[in-house]
């Protein structure tokens, strides 16, 4: 019978169902920003949100779990290996982050990039990390099993617009005290502009259309009811009133 309902309990019904959803996701922010560190590095994980007044704490998950921190800033100092995983957080005003995974590596080299997937025109960044920043020598990157850049000691490699031919494997190599030192490989991929990725946020998503569509549906239908049942009361009880309901001229036709 819910088909009944007025069309203003339907909206109300409606608009509640939307509430809890206008809260803004929580953001969980890497400082330094690299999602993938060696052993023994700095990490500090940020949870960005809104807190209400008079509770300023923050929960935080690493791979499913509640951990105690519930200071805003989870600080790793001396990161381990069991350190890696998924963080994700909430404030009181928030709804929970989506998860940022944390890899910590064993070695002496690790490649480190802002970004895996770059647009076209955008800037390759890469940084040839070594263990607690130990200096590194001779310093060279690859793509795809060639050099691209050697220097005495800069461990930073840059293009400033990536094109397509620039996706590919990367890793850094260099010499540690004596030891001559690699990293693992690493995949850039580039992307081309022919669809770029904003023209999808000017459309919201199909199942969103889908959704107000049938709602508008439902509302039209709901409305069409209940006002078409109100008629056909008022209908009858005026015929009821004035006596024209069909079986009273039973017997007067006699
Ligand atoms: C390595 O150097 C970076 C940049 O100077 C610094 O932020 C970081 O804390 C250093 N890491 C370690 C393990 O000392
Ligand atoms: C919340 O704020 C109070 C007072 O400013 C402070 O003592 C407390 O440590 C804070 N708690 C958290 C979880 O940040
Ligand atoms: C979290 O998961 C990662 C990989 O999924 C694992 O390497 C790490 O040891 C786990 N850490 C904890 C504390 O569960
Ligand atoms: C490091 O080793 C590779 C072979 O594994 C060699 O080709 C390269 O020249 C060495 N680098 C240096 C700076 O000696
Ligand atoms: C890089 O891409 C190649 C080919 O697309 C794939 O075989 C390889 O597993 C990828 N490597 C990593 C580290 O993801």
């Amino acid at each position: 019978m819910w088909q009944l309902l007025p069309p203003t309990a339907l909206l109300l019904l409606v608009s509640a169902g939307t509430q809890a959803a206008d809260l803004p996701k929580a953001v969980v922010l890497l400082d330094p920003q690299w999602d993938r560190v060696l052993k023994d590095d700095h990490v500090t994980l940020k949870c960005q949100g809104d807190y209400p007044l008079g509770d300023n704490s923050t929960q935080w998950w690493h791979n499913g779990t509640l951990i105690p921190n519930q200071a805003s800033s989870y600080f790793i100092t001396d990161a381990k290996v069991e350190d890696s995983g998924d963080y994700k957080c909430q404030t009181g005003l928030s709804t929970l982050s989506d998860p940022v995974k944390l890899k910590v590596y064993v070695g002496w080299l690790l490649l480190q990039a802002p970004r895996w997937v770059v647009q076209e025109g955008e800037p390759i960044k890469l940084k040839c990390h070594s263990w607690k920043n130990t200096t590194v020598r001779k310093v060279q990157f690859f793509q795809n099993g060639q050099g691209k850049q050697f220097s005495y000691q800069n461990s930073d490699f840059c293009i400033p617009e990536a094109k397509l031919e620039h996706s590919g494997s990367y890793f850094c190599r260099g010499i540690i005290g004596s030891k001559n030192e690699s990293s693992e490989a690493m995949n850039i991929t580039v992307q081309g502009q022919e669809n770029p990725p904003t023209s999808s946020s000017f459309f919201p998503p199909w199942h969103q259309i889908t959704f107000f569509l049938v709602m508008g549906l439902l509302f039209a239908v709901d409305t069409g009811l209940y006002f078409s049942v109100k008629r056909a009361l008022r209908n009858s009880k005026e015929d009821w009133r004035n006596g024209k309901v069909t079986w009273t001229q039973g017997p007067q036709g006699k």
